[in-house]
């Protein structure tokens, strides 16, 4: 008799742990907005600097330099990134003149590999 009962037991359960999973993930989205963002094998060459001249270059390279700040060059972006100036910049944190200017922010997965890069030891590679 037993042996009837438990599948429809954890028949029911499967079914509740697939409703609840539905609306779990509705809260996941708001708590972690870079979810499904593969951060994982992020390096300077072939991640970070190509996201610095799509988007920054145009006022940042060695010959604009806005603000007298210079992305264009490794040791350039290396001393943005570990003063903090880089992330407080596309982070738009207290303090720093958001980054790009007057556009909008770069998208989270961007910003969540530039900052897995900078703390990582925002290594040349
Ligand atoms: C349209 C031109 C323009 C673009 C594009 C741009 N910047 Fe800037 N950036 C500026 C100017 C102008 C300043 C100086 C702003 C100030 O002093 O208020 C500046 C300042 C900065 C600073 C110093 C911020 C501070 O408040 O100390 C950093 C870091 C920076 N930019 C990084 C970036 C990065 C990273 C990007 C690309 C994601 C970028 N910028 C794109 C024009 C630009």
């Amino acid at each position: 008799m037993a042996g009837l009962i438990k599948p429809a037991f954890f028949g029911s359960l499967f079914l509740l742990i697939l409703l609840s999973g539905s609306c779990y993930y509705d809260v996941e989205e708001d708590l972690y907005p870079d979810t499904g963002c593969d951060t994982t094998g992020v390096t300077y060459s072939g991640v970070v600097l190509p996201i610095l001249q799509d988007n920054c270059y145009v006022c940042h390279n060695a010959a604009s330099q806005l603000g007298g700040i210079v992305l264009e060059g490794y040791e350039q972006v290396r001393l943005q990134a570990t003063n903090g100036n880089l992330i407080g910049a596309i982070r738009g944190q207290a303090g720093f003149t958001p980054m790009p200017l007057n556009q909008p922010p770069l998208a989270e997965c961007v910003i969540a590999k530039i900052e897995t890069w900078i703390n990582n030891g925002a290594l040349n590679n």
